[in-house]
């Protein structure tokens, strides 16, 4: 699967740390921290006419993972809030998008990895696109099981949002490679932690079954799945999960902001069942409430 351009994103104007820029203006400097070392953080969100999906839990994300990164000036969820709202209005969008947030440490005085020589504050970008679920989720996804490990917290914790995801991206190019939609990615111990970038769900005799956020990104996507299902009776339990597990699974799903839930249709060249009753109940459940987790600006 391929992301196309969208014509409608040829003039869009995005908000880079106090103000909107035409696309064609819209540069960070090469002093910029997320180009002198990938030291930045990002969310991605969702923008339906209701509001932006989970907007909280998005931005106390980023702020957790700003603070873990010791950022010195955190914008307040105000000023974030506001800079998505000039950006969204600015644009006329209000359904259909998709915003990638980043906030990086900001420009340095000469390049560099020391955090002492960001003098000038962090930036903020809001990249508001029209972007639909970027996967067919009618048709769902192959992917094959990638020997780039996902990062622990031994090395980098995945509870980061941060962009140095870039074993994640050598597992996408292994996947693109092989000519599937995403790389499967095991922690250090073998078992699986995610698919390059999206969270996985398996479930079997009725149960839906997901790996522990030790080694994955604790999707906002998978807890809103966790609590649509276990308000509706469906039992959710968090595990150690085995490739053999997914394999043999009566079914399997990506969960993510970018493509909300998608059917895994073949793994490692073995086929999928998506006729699951529960997992087709989740899909369902999921598609019909999702727009009660969407918050206004205000
Ligand atoms: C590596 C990775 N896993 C999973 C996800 C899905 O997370 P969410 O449901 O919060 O969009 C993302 C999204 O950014 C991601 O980058």
């Amino acid at each position: 699967m391929l992301q196309r351009f969208d014509e409608r994103n040829r003039s869009i104007k995005v908000f880079i740390k106090d103000r909107l820029f035409s696309r064609e203006d819209a540069k960070i400097s090469v002093f910029d921290s997320a180009v002198q070392g990938g030291d930045a953080v990002w969310e991605g969100l969702r923008v339906y006419p209701e509001g932006v999906v989970c907007l909280e839990k998005h931005l106390n994300r980023l702020k957790e993972s700003a603070h873990t990164l010791a950022f010195d000036d955190i914008p307040s969820k105000k000023f974030i809030k506001n800079a998505i709202r000039e950006t969204l209005e600015a644009n006329g969008m209000d359904d259909d998008v998709h915003i990638r947030l980043t906030l990086t440490r900001g420009e340095k005085i000469t390049s560099g990895m020391d955090p002492r020589l960001n003098q000038s504050g962090s930036c903020l970008i809001v990249l508001a696109e029209w972007k639909p679920l970027v996967y067919d989720n009618s048709s769902g996804i192959k992917v094959i099981s990638s020997s780039q490990r996902r990062n622990g917290p031994q090395f980098l914790d995945s509870k980061i949002h941060h962009n140095n995801l870039l074993n994640n991206i050598l597992a996408k190019i292994q996947a693109n490679i092989a000519g599937k939609d995403a790389g499967l990615m095991l922690d250090e111990r073998g078992f699986v932690a995610e698919l390059n970038g999206s969270n996985l769900f398996l479930v079997k005799d009725g149960i839906l079954y997901t790996p522990f956020a030790h080694a994955c990104l604790p999707g906002i996507t998978r807890s809103t799945v966790i609590e649509i299902c276990t308000s509706n009776g469906i039992t959710v339990q968090e595990a150690d999960l085995s490739l053999s597990q997914f394999i043999n699974a009566d079914g399997v799903f990506a969960t993510g902001t970018m493509g909300e839930l998608t059917p895994v249709i073949e793994i490692d060249g073995r086929k999928l069942n998506r006729e699951d009753e529960t997992m087709k109940k989740v899909l369902k459940l999921f598609k019909n409430k999702i727009r009660g987790f969407c918050e206004s600006l205000t």
